[in-house]
């Protein structure tokens, strides 16, 4: 990770909620912004409602913690914080994968970093809880310190849901998400053709911004901006004639129709058709995924992980049909990219704190956005009706 820079910025209190007369938390209208508007600036500002997100939209919802080539070998995991809860995936003995809260029962350590293989057994670090791989407490060091009998069963490790779709690794922490295929819908059914199970990854870019997570994306998830701040990146394949955008329950898509010399220097896999050989897609997955898919069967993955209310880890992984090419070049085009992405980011972040500024119009090139900000507000607010 790049190392942070601090950044302080305070949104004065605007006089009253801007937008209309729902409900509110702790000063920022909680309700879906209509078709034509935005959410209320405030939302980007408030610590508290930052808190709230992090308790309720992410252990709500799918969010993506891994890739297969991670978890082959029984032993092999790879973490995740979610909501800002320790999560882990690991590949059990029986060849499963499972997923647990990455603290252990005893005294909370975090019982394993980054991704690698742990062995037979998980050993917590601190003082040498010995779990197996499907998260049973099997050894416990000095046990006679302890007194009466110790509740084996009770002090296992808290499991999560875990799903996959291809090769992409989901954890859901509350388990009360609808399941995985309905969230992804229709990524599966459209997505079929493109084999994205093969594919390796090539690349990996792991940055922290200083910039508010929603901000990130509701800049991930709009397509108006594409000509203008990548008008020397990527812009050439942004011409808003050769685009569409659809809106699913948790997803959308923008689909890009490219030119003949575009598609002949990239390749098209066999077995496409229809736009998925004439183009790319890229499908905004609610609340932090991303995910660009080529003709070539190649596909760009992209998260965004709050980490405070000002900060934001945004990562990609980049998957390529030929893993021994030279992807250089794509690579230093997607760091052009983002440079301009972090920049009208911060630039959002300094704009959005004027107490004068109310949401303007939304453009077809924004209906991402609008299912995302429909969607996280409508998460909020059914969350309040019933825990106020
Ligand atoms: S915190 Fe894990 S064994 Fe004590
Ligand atoms: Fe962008």
């Amino acid at each position: 990770m790049t190392p942070a820079r601090l950044q302080s910025l305070a949104r004065p209190q605007a006089p009253g909620p801007p937008t209309g007369a729902g409900p509110t938390y702790d000063g920022v209208a909680i309700e879906p912004p209509a078709d034509d508007s935005f959410m209320d600036p405030a939302s980007y500002f408030s610590e508290a409602l930052f808190e709230l997100e992090q308790r309720v939209v992410f252990p709500q919802s799918w969010i993506f913690a891994a890739d297969l080539s991670m978890l082959k070998e029984p032993g092999d995991y790879a973490t995740e914080t979610i909501g800002g809860e320790p999560v882990m995936v690991v590949r059990d003995s029986d060849g499963g994968l499972r997923a647990f809260l990455n603290v252990c029962p005893h005294r909370a350590s975090t019982l394993v970093e980054g991704a690698g293989n742990c062995g037979r057994r998980l050993v917590c670090p601190y003082h040498g809880w010995t779990f197996e791989l499907d998260g049973r407490l099997v050894g416990i060091p000095r046990q006679k310190g302890f007194e009466g009998d110790i509740d084996w069963g009770a002090h296992g490790l808290r499991e999560v849901a875990v799903d996959v779709w291809e090769q992409f690794v989901f954890v859901n922490v509350s388990g009360a998400a609808p399941s995985l295929l309905e969230w992804l819908h229709p990524l599966p059914e459209q997505l079929a053709g493109h084999g994205l199970s093969d594919p390796s990854r090539v690349y990996e870019i792991d940055d922290l911004v200083d910039s508010n997570w929603k901000i990130m994306m509701d800049n991930a998830f709009c397509d108006y901006h594409l000509e203008f701040v990548h008008a020397e990146s990527i812009g050439v394949y942004a011409d808003p004639a050769s685009i569409t955008e659809e809106l699913w329950d948790y997803t959308g898509r923008l689909t890009t129709r490219w030119t003949p010399e575009q598609l002949s220097a990239i390749g098209v896999r066999p077995g496409l058709s229809g736009a998925a050989a004439s183009g790319a897609f890229a499908y905004s997955v609610f609340p932090n995924w991303f995910i660009a898919v080529f003709p070539n069967g190649g596909a760009s993955v992209m998260w965004w992980t709050p980490v405070s209310l000002r900060q934001t880890r945004a990562r990609v992984w980049n998957y390529s049909p030929d893993p021994d090419g030279d992807h250089r070049a794509d690579y230093e085009q997607l760091r052009a990219v983002q440079r301009e992405d972090y920049a009208i980011c911060e630039k959002v972040q300094r704009g959005l704190a004027s107490r004068f500024y109310r949401p303007g119009p939304q453009h077809y090139l924004e209906l991402r956005i609008r299912g995302f900000q429909q969607r996280l507000m409508a998460m909020l607010a059914d969350h309040l009706a019933t825990d106020p």
